[in-house]
C-alpha cells in the first residue's frame, strides 16, 4: 500500500497539488459545491495511477485543486462505493493520498435516510457518531501497521470544535441543522421495513451506503474530521413507498445550498 500511495502523491504534486491545507468529499447529487472554488488544476480519477476508476453514472469522477476562501483544498467530486464492487480499502484510498498531500481536516458529505422521523427530506444533519453496518474494516488488512496505529480510537471520531461552529454558522443562516447518529449499510438495494424499524432502535438517526469508512480511515490518519448528511427521503416503515433514486437526487441537489453555506462559511474560520 505504502508504495501505490507514495506513486499517486508524487504524480499529483508533480501536477501541482501543492500542500493542501483541508480535503472535501462531496456525496452522490452533491456536486455544486465546485462552484464556489477558485479551481487551480482537476484531474480526472481515470487518470490517478492506482485510484479506483469512477463507475457511478451520477459522479463526475474527478479530484480538484484550488481555493475555497483563501484556503487551499482538494475537492473529490464524486466518491466510492461499496457497492461498486471495490474493497473498503478501494474507497479509503484517496483519503490516505489527501492527508500525505497536506490535509489536516476532511469534511465529508452525503445523501441519506431520514431513520429519525422528526427530520424532514430536505433538511441537513450533523453527524456526531456512527454505527458502521458494512461488515468489514477499512483497517483490517496485512500491512496496516506501516501507516499507523492498528488499533484506532473512535471514542470521538467527529470533531467538536467543527461541530459546534456548524450549530453557529447553521443558527447564523436561518438553516436548520440537526445532530444525530449515521448508520453506514452496504447498499446498493435500498432497506426493508424490518431493517428500517432495526435502525432506530439501534439508535440511527439517518442512514446511508457511504462516509463511514473514510471517517475510520481519517480517523486512523489523526485528521480533524467533519461530515453532514443531506436528508433526502423519510424512512417511515409504517408508511414506506417505493423508493425513487431521481428524487432522492433530485432533494440533495435541492437541499445542498445550505450545506455549501454551512461548508464555506466553516472554512473561513479555519
Ligand atoms: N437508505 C435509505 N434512504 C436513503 C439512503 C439509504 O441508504 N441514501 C439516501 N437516502
Amino acid at each position: 500500500m505504502l508504495k501505490y500511495i507514495e506513486e499517486t502523491v508524487s504524480y499529483l504534486q508533480d501536477k501541482g497539488f501543492e500542500s493542501p491545507e483541508l480535503g472535501i468529499i462531496l456525496g452522490t447529487g452533491l456536486g455544486q459545491l465546485i462552484n464556489n472554488i477558485d479551481v487551480i488544476k482537476e484531474v480526472s480519477y481515470n487518470h490517478i495511477p492506482n485510484f479506483p476508476t469512477a463507475t457511478v453514472e451520477f459522479h463526475k469522477g474527478k479530484l480538484i485543486y484550488g481555493k475555497i476562501e483563501g484556503k487551499k483544498v482538494i475537492v473529490m467530486q464524486g466518491r466510492f462505493h461499496l457497492y461498486e464492487g471495490y474493497t473498503l480499502q478501494d474507497v479509503t484510498f484517496p483519503v490516505r493520498i489527501m492527508e500525505k498531500l497536506g490535509i489536516k481536516t476532511l469534511l465529508v458529505s452525503n445523501a441519506a435516510g431520514a431513520i429519525n422521523l422528526n427530520f424532514k427530506k430536505g433538511e441537513l444533519m450533523v453527524i456526531n457518531d456512527h454505527i458502521n453496518l458494512q461488515g468489514g474494516s477499512p483497517l483490517a488488512f496485512k500491512g496496516i501497521e506501516e501507516l499507523g496505529e492498528r488499533f484506532t480510537d473512535m471514542s470521538e471520531p467527529y470533531s467538536l470544535d467543527i461541530n459546534a461552529k456548524f450549530k453557529d454558522i447553521a443558527k447564523n443562516n436561518n438553516i436548520k441543522l440537526h445532530q444525530g447518529v449515521y448508520a453506514s449499510v452496504v447498499g446498493p438495494q435500498l432497506e426493508t421495513k424490518a431493517e428500517y424499524r432495526m435502525l432506530k432502535i439501534i439508535g440511527a438517526d439517518a442512514v446511508g451506503m457511504s462516509t463511514v469508512p473514510e471517517i475510520i480511515v481519517a480517523n486512523h490518519l489523526n485528521l480533524k474530521v467533519a461530515a453532514i448528511s443531506v436528508l433526502t427521503d423519510e424512512c417511515d416503515p409504517d408508511n414506506l413507498k417505493p423508493v425513487d433514486i431521481g428524487e432522492i437526487i433530485a432533494m440533495a441537489g435541492k437541499a445542498e445550498p445550505d450545506m455549501i453555506t454551512l461548508f464555506t462559511e466553516l472554512i473561513k474560520t479555519l
